[in-house]
């Protein structure tokens, strides 16, 4: 045939070349266009209470990241050790999400609700009492350390300008519901779960105050981790999409 043009000059097949992968961008991208979302909503997801925000900044300034992924892909394998893969919606309300791109230690995607928070309290302050083998390193500071409830409400303020849902009702008392999630028996412990449903109080042993600490907010965090949607459920073909 008269393919021989394309192998005999160069720049007749640099412009074929052009021409068939824009083709494909363009069948790729200009969708893109036309919908609304690229993101399914999913019934169950929330924004995080202002303990576990607090708990995943925490997360983020230590590099939590460097070590665990939270996305988990739609393999065998992830999905036998790990749970259902991951959704786009699960990370809708995450700036930035924290999928990660390296797996020293495991997917936490799905840990919440895997252990207890004592459990999570004493590996975080030393994993290897917990996991003899362990390579994590300990971050034993956090639980002493008193957790700045100051900057909360400029907090959710900012999520709210790029577009997480917190209403003004959620704004006006974030540092009162921050403080309520370490307090089972308050009536603004209450309160926090009529906004934030399934919103978890932290208990563990190595509270020194009743002001919240760092680690009880990266527990806050670690806890609800893949608990927001019902995956016995879920139906990926749609009942259960908003
Ligand atoms: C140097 C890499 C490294 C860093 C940094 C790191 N981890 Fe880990 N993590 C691991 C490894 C390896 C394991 C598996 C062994 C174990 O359970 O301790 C692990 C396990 C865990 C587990 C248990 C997961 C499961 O399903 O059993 C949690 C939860 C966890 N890490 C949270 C954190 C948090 C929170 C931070 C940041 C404060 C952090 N890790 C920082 C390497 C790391």
């Amino acid at each position: 045939m008269n393919h021989d043009i394309f192998e005999k000059n160069s720049l007749i097949l640099l412009i074929g070349i052009l021409i068939v992968v824009s083709i494909g961008g363009l069948v790729q991208i200009a969708p893109l266009f036309w919908v609304d979302s690229t993101i399914e909503q999913v019934r169950g997801m929330r924004p995080y209470t202002p303990l576990e925000q607090a708990g995943r900044d925490i997360y983020v300034r230590e590099g939590c990241y460097n070590c665990h992924s939270q996305m988990i892909r739609t393999l065998r394998d992830e999905v036998e050790r790990y749970g259902h893969y991951s959704l786009a919606a699960e990370s809708m309300y995450d700036h930035p999400f924290q999928w990660g791109s390296k797996r020293t230690g495991p997917d936490l995607a799905r840990v919440g609700g895997k252990y207890s928070d004592q459990w999570h309290a004493d590996h975080l302050t030393d994993p290897r009492s917990l996991v003899r083998e362990s390579i994590m390193p300990g971050y034993p500071w956090l639980a002493a350390a008193p957790l700045r409830t100051d900057d909360i409400k400029p907090k959710l303020q900012t999520l709210r300008l790029v577009g997480v849902p917190y209403t003004d009702a959620m704004i006006e008392s974030a540092e009162r519901d921050l403080k309520a999630q370490i307090n089972p028996e308050s009536r603004a412990a209450r309160e926090l779960l009529t906004r934030y449903p399934k919103a978890k109080i932290v208990l563990f042993e190595q509270r020194a105050t009743k002001e919240p600490s760092e680690m009880d907010a990266l527990v806050a965090y670690l806890q609800i981790l893949g608990q927001m949607v019902d995956f016995a459920t879920f139906d990926a073909s749609g009942p259960n999409l908003r």
